[in-house]
């Protein structure tokens, strides 16, 4: 299965990612992350990447073409993958198309996340992740047993710092402006579906499941 997660920041689109990869045994592959680990590695995309992601605007396409292109690329992609946080532009949207015919590959679902904005800011504002086995937290929908600990490992969690309420109010216009877009890419081209964003995480989860086995 191959399946794009469309939505704003704090869609939920990295919580059901995983829980996804759980259910199908695809990878995850979010942009995002792969970008914070070269930020991390002090690797030269990452070096490129951090002063964009720090003010909450979008990496330059042709940075994160190449980041997908290589992933796609592995083994481990073969059986499918969920894609989170890419494309995020239609030129990106347009590159995915066009390695996706050079693969002899196609989407199956893309799905947009809906979440209304001032739930959007409450879950990001209030988002904790581990820094050592990046489980994600939520101070008060998924608080940790102790403050500042994650549960499963021990190690400390952190806020990102593109969490903090001015860069969340910046790419939240920019979803606007520059992602919001792809959907009525998708509509046109008979793969978009729409889920229900609020409300329980498992509740969600279902919703998407039911979606993806219709
Ligand atoms: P990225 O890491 O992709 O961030 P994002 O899209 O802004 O998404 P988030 O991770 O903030 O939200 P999410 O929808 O995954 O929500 P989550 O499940 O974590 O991108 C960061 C930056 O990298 C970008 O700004 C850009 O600079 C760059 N970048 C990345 N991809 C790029 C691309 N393709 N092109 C260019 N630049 C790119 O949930 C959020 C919180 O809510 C968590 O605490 C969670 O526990 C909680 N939560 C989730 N679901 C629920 C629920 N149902 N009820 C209550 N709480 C919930």
């Amino acid at each position: 299965m191959r399946l794009i997660l469309l939505g704003p920041p704090g869609a939920g689109k990295g919580t059901q990612a995983k829980m996804l990869t759980e259910k199908y045994q695809i990878p995850q592959i979010s942009t995002g992350d792969i970008l914070r680990q070269a930020v991390k590695d002090c690797t030269s995309i990452g070096q490129e990447a951090k002063s964009y992601m720090d003010r909450g605007v979008l990496v330059p396409d042709q940075v994160v073409i190449r980041v997908i292109q290589d992933r796609l690329g592995k083994p481990d992609c073969t059986r499918g993958y969920i894609l989170d946080g890419f494309p995020r532009t239609v030129a990106q949207a347009e590159a995915l198309g066009d390695t996706l015919a050079r693969m002899g590959s196609t989407l199956d679902h893309v799905l947009s996340i809906k979440v209304e904005a001032e739930e959007l800011v409450r879950r990001l504002s209030g988002r904790r992740t581990c820094r050592s086995c990046g489980e994600a937290y939520h101070l008060l929908y998924s608080a940790p047993r102790k403050d500042g600990v994650c549960d499963k490992c021990g190690a400390a969690l952190y806020q990102r710092d593109d969490d903090k309420e001015e860069t969340i109010k910046r790419r939240l216009q920019v979803y606007q402006s520059e992602t919001a877009p792809l959907i009525s890419y998708y509509q046109d081209r008979g793969l978009l579906r729409e889920i229900a964003g609020q409300g329980e995480i498992g509740e969600i989860f279902e919703r998407i499941c039911r979606v993806l086995e219709k």
